[in-house]
């Protein structure tokens, strides 16, 4: 039988990847997510970790019941409590639960959180779309005010500019309040009453349980029929309309590239207002890199205080993908800068406290045991190390040791007592 790994996952090789690049592959992770870590604190959030699964009611009531993550999507299971649990299979829900249950309310009603980590969705894999996915996600809790969302979408972009990603013009809606959605709604139930002929039985079943998800359909000639739905900005109340204009306002004058999207509405239930999604052009059907929006109601349904709240996801595996395929500059990952090569019990010892002493000052360091000097220069060469130490009994008694460049060949001799000093010069002169 064939086993088949699952893709997705960095620390998995994925089929046709060479142990090499599996090494590579996690290298490329950790600077991403030092990126967005790093973003994060610039933007004065701080890191939230939610468990990797809940109960299940958490995202029926948070995502909506007739969502196709939570009807179809869910890896949910019964513990032996008989208790109903899922899988995250995003992280909007489990951070508003958290800061109602961790009474983070009581400690301020502003609050910047952000999350990292693996959310699960089955859904058929393909390309860009995976069951296990990884997540970066921000949320600010507690300010209803467009310059927000102007300072989110700007946060948005800005990550994909310290990535080098390029990105399509962000797109973005409002959904309105709850009774202009209704209205909306309405309308649109009638528009697509009056074609049911023309959907699809998944867009039969869309239109009457839920219309606004019938706006996400991907089938070719039911987003044709949508060409004529009415629009969902045309039925926002005023304060939306107002803070609409406003965010565009802001994004304009601050120079965000942006497009109107009247039928972007996003698969989750718990937004309300202000949506938008990134797309890229280099990853063919599943093109989104980050999207989110507004979800002022959703902190009350949790029990929480009624604090306005927004905030977006981007998928770290398709940020790295389009990466790679964009060909944007990845720093390598550290290699060593001195390679020891100990010969003998006194230079294990002797090694052994050379390397602590180098390690302490953050200095990548390394030693080998090899049966012959050129199976370890091998290996030297292997690691990509910058130079390689012999030391052996007979260099501790003459006190110097031989020292060889690995790029160019050449080789030095260094008296071992000035042996620490002169590596710590040369990693401040070229090994930064
Ligand atoms: P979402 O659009 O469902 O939003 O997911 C955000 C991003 O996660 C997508 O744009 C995509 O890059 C990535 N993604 C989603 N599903 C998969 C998958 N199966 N495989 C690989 N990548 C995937 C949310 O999850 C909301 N919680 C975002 C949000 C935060 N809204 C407000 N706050």
């Amino acid at each position: 039988m064939k086993f088949s790994i699952p893709r997705g996952t960095f620390d998995l090789l994925p089929e046709g990847m060479k142990s090499g690049q599996k090494w590579r592959e996690s290298s490329r992770w950790h600077f991403v997510e030092e990126q967005m870590r790093q973003l994060a604190f610039d933007y004065g959030y701080q890191e939230v970790r939610t468990p990797i699964f809940e109960y299940t009611s958490l995202f029926v009531r948070g995502i909506g019941e007739h969502s196709d993550i939570v009807s179809k999507e869910m890896y949910t299971f019964v513990d032996k409590g008989s208790r109903s649990l899922s899988l995250r299979p995003e992280g909007t829900a489990s951070v508003m639960r958290a800061f109602v249950q961790g009474g983070m309310q009581s400690r301020g009603v502003f609050r910047k959180l952000f999350y990292m980590g693996p959310f699960f969705r089955y859904d058929r894999p393909q390309s860009g779309r995976y069951r296990q996915f990884h997540q970066f996600g921000a949320e600010m809790i507690g300010d209803p005010l467009p310059i927000r969302d102007f300072e989110l979408i700007e946060m948005l972009c800005e990550l994909y500019r310290r990535l080098n990603v390029k990105i399509s013009p962000v797109k973005i809606n409002s959904l309105g309040n709850a009774q202009s959605r209704e209205a909306y709604v309405h309308h649109l139930r009638d528009y697509l009453s009056a074609h049911l002929d023309q959907l699809t039985p998944e867009g039969r079943k869309r239109a009457q349980n839920n219309p606004l998800r019938f706006l996400d359909s991907k089938d070719p000639k039911e987003r044709e029929l949508l060409k004529g739905a009415p629009s969902l900005l045309d039925f926002c109340d005023h304060e939306s309309r107002l803070h609409f204009d406003i965010l565009c306002g802001l994004l304009e004058k601050g120079n965000i590239p942006f497009c109107i999207d009247s039928q972007l509405v996003r698969g989750l239930d718990y937004y309300s207002r202000t949506v938008f999604e990134v797309d890229t052009e280099d990853l063919g059907a599943q093109n989104a890199v980050g999207g989110g929006g507004r979800y002022d109601g959703l902190l009350a349904k949790f029990g929480g205080s009624d604090l306005p709240s927004i905030g977006f996801a981007v998928g770290m595996e398709r940020i790295l993908s389009v990466m790679e395929c964009q060909g944007c500059e990845i720093p390598p990952a550290p290699v060593p800068f001195v390679l020891f090569i100990p010969k003998g019990e006194q230079a294990d010892q002797y090694v052994l406290s050379l390397l602590y002493r180098l390690r302490c000052q953050h200095i990548p360091s390394e030693m080998v045991a090899a049966k012959t000097l050129s199976k370890a220069l091998q290996i030297a060469n292997q690691l990509r190390a910058r130079m390689a130490i012999v030391i052996g009994d007979r260099e501790l008694e003459e006190r110097r040791v031989c020292l060889k460049e690995m790029h160019s060949g050449a080789k030095s001799e260094v008296g071992i007592s000035d042996l620490f000093s002169f590596l710590i010069q040369r990693w401040e002169e070229d090994g930064l």
